[in-house]
């Protein structure tokens, strides 16, 4: 059984973990002799993008977009963050250049049974695609925004949710030192997971998410409330993704990846000069971005990872193809990808979200 592990989208802590247990539960030679069949394991460079350029017929270009998995290689990968495969934002099936006929041909010719695809909703689409066109796919969820449907986990939220508390921490010195309001923009292109949690757990005074469009009004409203009162300086989380009432998201630029996505940011800068504006209370921001995605992976995540590996060879084993590992109800269990593409995984704003404070609810029962 000739098994290709690859991460498409984007990075974060956990990957690399994924892809240990996958490549270490594939070659076990306890399970091995009670399954009855050899595992090999093959890791595809830059997601998708490996098999859309390997040439199978070309040594050096085989070399160059896969590479040999072992117990021996992957050893100390769960340490640490990003993917040693590399990651793309390629899509096989886009619709401006589908080049799809040639990827399953380079995985017949490459002698893959199996692809283990490890990521977030667009990843898992291809793999989706895949899986109705004969190959055998299975999926590992992965993205820090937390807006998979079909699991209540996906790799790299927890270290995420991690990186803004420490951050936000550090931010609180200083701006309890100058007085200072203090915007931090948070990833979540669509969810406001991140920025939720982030802001819970750090104890943001304003927390915005996608779900909830805003007003200016309403903000400088809870601040000047909170004037003189406590303490002299809040912080406000927001989501990238989240808008002014009646308006758009922030964009960086005008570019379109292959998936149809533009880079959002820049709506903490507008949050902060508007406070300064409207209040005159001086305010500062910081967008999070990248720096959600870096480091090493959290207890959690490595933990995650490792669990989602060892199932994704059960679901090969048992050849639950079409399928992804998800965590539900406390438990590990596996769902069709069908369920899970073209859907996103929102804040159930009723249950978690006051409207009125901008934050996370105060009643939990
Ligand atoms: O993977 C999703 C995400 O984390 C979004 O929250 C964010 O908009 C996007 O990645 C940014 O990715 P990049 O700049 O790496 O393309």
């Amino acid at each position: 059984m000739r098994i290709a592990v690859l991460t498409g989208g984007g990075d974060c802590p956990g990957l690399n973990g994924a892809i240990k247990w996958v490549t270490k539960t594939a070659l076990d030679p306890v399970l091995e002799k009670k399954r009855g069949f050899k595992c090999e394991v093959v890791g595809i460079r830059e997601g998708w993008k490996g098999l859309v350029y390997v040439d199978p017929d070309d040594p050096e270009s085989v070399a160059r977009h896969t590479m040999h998995l072992d117990e021996e290689v992957v050893r100390t990968w769960d340490r640490y963050g990003g993917t040693n495969l590399g990651t793309s934002r390629t899509n096989p099936f886009n619709p401006q250049k589908d080049r799809s006929d040639q990827v399953i041909e380079n995985i017949r010719k490459l002698g893959i049974d199996v692809i283990v695809a490890i990521g977030g909703e667009d990843t898992l689409g291809v793999a989706y695609k895949l899986h109705r066109r004969g190959v055998r796919t299975v999926g590992i969820p992965k993205t820090i925004d937390g807006d998979l449907v079909g699991t209540e986990y996906s790799l790299g939220f927890d270290s995420a949710v991690n990186v803004i508390m420490e951050e936000i921490d550090r931010l609180r010195t200083t701006a309890g030192s100058h007085n200072r309001i203090f915007v931090v923009e948070t990833m979540g292109r669509h969810a406001g997971w991140l920025a939720l949690h982030g802001g819970e757990c750090s104890g943001a005074y304003i927390i915005l998410i996608p779900e909830v469009p805003f007003t200016m009004e309403r903000i400088c409203e809870l601040l000047q409330e909170r004037r003189g009162r406590e303490v002299q300086y809040s912080i406000i989380v927001v989501s990238e993704g989240a808008k002014v009432g009646g308006t758009q998201e922030f964009y960086k630029d005008d570019r379109v990846d292959e998936f149809g996505h533009r880079s959002l940011g820049g709506i903490a800068a507008y949050i902060s000069d508007e406070i300064q504006k409207r209040t005159g209370l001086e305010s500062r921001y910081v967008n999070l971005s990248h720096l959600q995605r870096g480091g090493s992976p959290s207890a959690r995540d490595r933990l995650m990872a490792r669990w989602f590996g060892i199932a994704a060879v059960d679901m090969i084993v048992n050849e639950d193809f079409g399928r992804m590992v998800s965590f539900l109800h406390g438990e590990i269990t596996t769902v069709p990808m069908k369920e899970v593409i073209d859907r996103l995984r929102l804040v159930d704003v009723d249950k978690y979200y006051d409207v009125e404070r901008y934050n996370g609810k105060r009643t939990i029962l």
